[in-house]
């Protein structure tokens, strides 16, 4: 049995990873911590208790406190460590960046100790495209290129970054990095595009876009990129990157025309707002690396994935409604109250 301590499980990605891999993995019990910040939601991994009690346990927890770090490795013994705790919504970070530099930079170094303390076999930390900053209407991001964010939040991934790769080459420790570009999929938090524009399509409120609407992103569905977390923790070569995309870039304004048309709505609903300060224009991936070293590439299409993700939204609202009327966040305090 494998020990395993994945970090942000209650957040997007990490909830879709740790269905993946419980669903995957039978020989890898896993240990979910996660400070439950706005962006966690204990609720979306309620069931994994239930699923799998041998296999699956919760501890609240921040990834920045040292103290708290120390006694959870000691406990656990953890031999593999995946890193997605992060605060992770650049219009946040333009807002407030010190939450920022805490949890995704002082945090990963509070990992990287206990990771180097604890013998642990394999450190993987989840990265992102935006440490590359932005491209024109030409090239790709490849793993060789400078970091040049443009965010504070890019900022403090490449910050991570390069400490990961600092407690490589200084203490030896096993780590390998993944850089992946927009996920999309069931549970994201509905403040980040498509979520969002999902359910201000279904109340019939104006689509707020972002400057002319003409930003691209990559979109890779969430389940792929999970995949390739895995993979990458199996397989990946110590002090390696490893670029996954999900080869389906679109502008912005694509993105909500095409919700609008899946919800039946019409393009009155799109309001063209002031842009984001320091937005990057374009990403695109170039993931060659890794399909040719590990056999890794998408598997969702992106017509058939947004399609499978709006439902997904219009299927399960009471989840999103719970978040919106910040329900979702007193749930720790009545579920663990009287433990
Ligand atoms: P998210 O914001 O949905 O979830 C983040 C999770 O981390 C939440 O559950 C939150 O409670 C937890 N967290 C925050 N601060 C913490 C702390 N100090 N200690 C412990 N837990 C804490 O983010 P996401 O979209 O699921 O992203 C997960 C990771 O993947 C991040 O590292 C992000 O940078 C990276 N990433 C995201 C995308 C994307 O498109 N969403 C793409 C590439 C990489
Ligand atoms: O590329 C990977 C990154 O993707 C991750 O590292 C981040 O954690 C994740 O949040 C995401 O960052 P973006 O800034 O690209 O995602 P967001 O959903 O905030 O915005 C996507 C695009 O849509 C971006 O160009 C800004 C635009 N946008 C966003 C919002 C929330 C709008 O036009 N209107 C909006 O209301």
């Amino acid at each position: 049995m494998a020990k395993v301590l994945v970090t942000g499980g209650c957040g997007f990605i990490g909830t879709n990873l740790l269905k993946y891999i419980l669903a995957n993995r039978p020989d890898w019990e896993v240990v979910n911590l996660d400070l439950l910040t706005y962006a966690g939601n204990l609720e979306n991994t309620l069931e994994l208790e239930k699923l799998y009690p041998q296999r699956y346990s919760f501890v609240r927890a921040d990834i920045a406190d040292a103290e708290t770090i120390d006694t959870v490795f000691q406990e656990h013994a953890f031999d593999l460590v995946m890193n997605l705790a992060a605060e992770s919504h650049v219009d946040r970070s333009i807002e407030n960046a010190g939450v920022f530099i805490r949890t995704n930079v002082l945090g990963v170094q509070v990992l990287l100790d206990a990771a180097v303390k604890y013998s642990v076999k394999k450190f993987l930390h989840v990265s992102t495209d935006e440490v590359y900053g932005s491209l024109g209407s030409e090239g790709r991001f490849r793993e060789d290129l400078p970091l040049a964010p443009n965010s504070p939040y890019s900022a403090s991934k490449a910050a991570a970054d390069l400490l990961v790769r600092a407690y490589i080459k200084t203490y030896g420790l096993d780590a390998v990095i993944t850089r992946c570009s927009n996920n999309y999929g069931p549970y994201q938090f509905p403040e980040k595009l498509i979520p969002l524009m999902v359910v201000n399509a279904y109340h019939e409120r104006e689509l707020p876009v972002y400057g002319d609407g003409k930003n691209v992103r990559d979109w890779i569905y969430v389940e792929d990129h999970c995949r390739g977390i895995v993979m990458v923790a199996e397989q990946g070569e110590c002090g390696e990157i490893y670029n996954m995309g999900g080869d389906a870039e679109k502008e912005n304004i694509q993105i909500v025309r095409s919700i609008l048309g899946h919800l039946g709505k019409t393009d009155d609903l799109i309001r063209y707002v002031k842009d984001r300060p320091g937005h990057d224009f374009r990403y695109a991936m170039d993931f060659s690396k890794i399909e040719s070293e590990l056999g890794w590439s998408p598997e969702y299409d992106f017509t058939g994935g947004i399609s499978r993700t709006i439902d997904w939204y219009l299927n399960n609202k009471p989840w999103w409604e719970r978040i919106l009327s910040g329900d979702y966040q007193n749930y720790y305090e009545r579920m663990y109250a009287n433990r």
